[in-house]
């Protein structure tokens, strides 16, 4: 026995992360590394003091009316979490923290990769190469779209939007955003601000998605919203597979709204939706945007630095409730 706060690790963290935790606190690790059921949770929580969850982790409001008093910090390895009922946990008493900032530039770097990839036809070029079936050119094959100039629309500039806007800027392109508020021409850096969506999509050739999936964003592209595009644009999706109505994206896939799509998030995880399968002109990833190990890494002592705030007795510096 030790007088060490129990901590719960249900998902498989980084090792320096693991090795930091045991240092400072009693650990419970999840060595089958798979997400845990609402059952689980409820059973695990008379065991812990605290949690580290991911995104996989569902704290709903009927998940956290079962928790046991006993655990006090739901400490995210995430930056969203839309995974957790904020209200219900915050009535409970149960601190919530994230991890904002250390994931910015590695999911930047994600988005960059998928608008590039989208605009310049990576998943079918791949193909053709991959299978010995490239047998043609001609200055007139797998002409794609130039980012170089064009403009590029971003929902959501927080500090990933912020990130990608930078990266963007870079590759030349002229930068538009919507937020729920105008950010300092600082930290606007020359980016054209939009006081609506539908504003900032009727300029987006291409369009990023950087906001929270929460009631009011789900759905937020639509056949309705996707009409306002350009014609040929380029969506990008490192945020919430929830904020896409994925059927409405494979029909402006098929009539032409949209030339291609990047996307990182999907409305079902793990998994993805088996009916982008046949459309090349979708680039996906598994769910990855800050899967780098100097990010997961920082993510998982973002988080020790929250739960060792909170058992100091201190406001921890990400606390959410
Ligand atoms: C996040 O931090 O929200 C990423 O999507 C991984 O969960």
């Amino acid at each position: 026995m030790t007088d060490k706060p129990v901590l719960w690790l249900p998902r498989k963290v980084s090792d320096a992360t693991v090795a930091r935790a045991r240092r400072d606190y009693e650990v419970i690790l999840n060595e089958a590394d798979e997400p845990s059921s609402a059952e689980e949770i409820i059973a695990m929580s008379d065991k812990i003091d605290a949690v580290m969850p991911c995104h996989s982790e569902i704290f709903s409001a009927d998940v956290v009316a079962k928790l046991d008093p006993r655990l006090k910090i739901v400490a995210n390895h995430s930056v969203g979490v839309d995974h957790c009922d904020l209200a219900a946990l915050g009535e409970r008493g149960i601190m919530v923290t994230n991890t904002p900032d250390v994931l910015s530039d590695a999911t930047a770097e994600i988005a960059m990769l998928l608008m590039l990839g989208a605009a310049r036809r990576a998943v079918e070029g791949d193909r053709l190469v991959r299978t010995g079936a490239w047998d043609f050119w001609s200055p007139s094959f797998m002409v794609g779209k130039q980012t170089t100039g064009a403009r590029l629309g971003i929902i959501g500039m927080g500090r990933v939007g912020r990130a990608f806007a930078k990266k963007a800027r870079g590759f030349d392109m002229e930068i538009h955003y919507y937020n729920r508020s105008r950010l300092s021409l600082e930290d606007e850096g020359g980016a054209t601000y939009h006081d609506s969506i539908e504003s900032v999509l009727q300029v987006s050739d291409f369009l990023s998605l950087h906001c929270p999936a929460t009631s009011e964003t789900r759905h937020l592209i639509n056949d309705k919203t996707l009409a306002l595009l350009p014609k040929g644009a380029v969506l990008v999706n490192t945020a919430r597979g929830a904020l896409v109505d994925e059927a409405a994206l494979i029909r402006a896939l098929e009539n032409g709204t949209l030339m291609a799509a990047g996307l990182d998030c999907f409305e079902v995880e793990p998994g993805g939706n088996p009916a982008f399968g046949t459309h090349e002109s979708v680039f996906m990833l598994p769910h990855i945007g800050s899967a780098t190990t100097r990010t997961r890494d920082a993510m998982g002592f973002r988080a020790l630095d929250n739960l060792d705030a909170f058992f100091r007795g201190d406001r921890p510096r990400d606390a959410l409730v």
